[in-house]
């Protein structure tokens, strides 16, 4: 690792240590090194004829319910059998190490629980938890069926994953609990996204423009870098494991 990038690590970690409210705000790349794709990757063997957004969307699950659901069940097979990698691990250590923390993560996989972070605000929702496309209430059990997707138990109409689609708005109370760690935050590190989808790639720039330090990792420029104070340009797993935070 060469010096500017240890001096770089260095004045990041010495002002974490100084009392600061911080904000982790991650994306998909920040499980790329666990194996699980971007949304900027083209989909792999089976699903390569599809793109995320003909899957991820409600007209998409209109049209080809069972398509849908066999493409999340695809999904969570593998993020079940995926694990944490070392940037999952740093950020759930970093939680225990600086008072007021809190975690906005645009994934649905869980690995960020997986790996031990309890302030997680999950934007997106979760892959493991399922609802009523037509009732909107979260179900977490039904019965054994042949139907895909399974019916709902209450009203016998489709179950859905319990994600944020796009074109679909996010929840408010969840949005409100981001906005406001947003508003408070001294320091932001944006990890692993594109922060291309919205409103949640505003984010950053609000705690910018509030006076925040912004701290990104990402192997590829984005359109962030230029609010940012520092960028680590790099894979987050590798980029974390130059860094003791302890
Ligand atoms: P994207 O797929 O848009 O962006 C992934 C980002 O991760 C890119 O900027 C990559 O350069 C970066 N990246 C790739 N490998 C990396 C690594 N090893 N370490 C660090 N960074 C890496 O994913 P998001 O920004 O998360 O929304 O996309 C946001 C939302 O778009 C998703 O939550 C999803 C999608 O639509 C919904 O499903 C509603």
């Amino acid at each position: 690792m060469n010096g500017v990038y240890m001096n770089i690590l260095e004045s990041i970690v010495n002002k974490l240590k100084s009392g600061q409210r911080v904000v982790v705000f991650t994306g998909a790349g920040v499980s790329a090194e666990s194996g699980i794709p971007t949304f900027r990757d083209k989909l792999d063997g089976l699903w390569n004829r599809f793109s995320a957004e003909d899957l991820d969307c409600a007209d998409g699950f209109k049209a080809s319910p069972q398509l849908v659901w066999e493409w999340y069940a695809w999904r969570r097979k593998m993020i079940v059998d995926a694990k944490p990698n070392l940037a999952h691990h740093a950020i759930a250590l970093m939680e225990t190490l600086v008072p007021e923390f809190t975690l906005i993560t645009q994934n649905v996989d869980g690995l960020h629980q997986r790996a031990g972070s309890t302030k997680v605000i999950e934007l997106h929702g979760n892959i493991h938890r399922s609802r009523c496309f037509d009732e909107d209430i979260a179900i977490d059990k039904w019965a054994e069926t042949d139907e895909v997707p399974p019916p709902c138990p209450h009203c016998g109409g489709m179950l859905r994953p319990d994600v944020v689609w796009f074109g679909e708005g996010l929840s408010g109370d969840t949005y409100g609990k981001a906005k406001e760690a947003i508003r408070n935050c001294t320091m932001l590190f944006s990890i692993g996204t594109s922060s291309q989808i919205y409103p949640a790639a505003v984010f950053p720039y609000e705690a910018a423009h509030r006076g925040a330090m912004v701290v990104q990792i990402n192997p590829n420029p984005t359109d962030l870098d230029q609010v940012t104070s520092f960028i680590l340009r790099g894979k987050a797993g590798e980029c974390v494991n130059g860094c003791r935070l302890s």
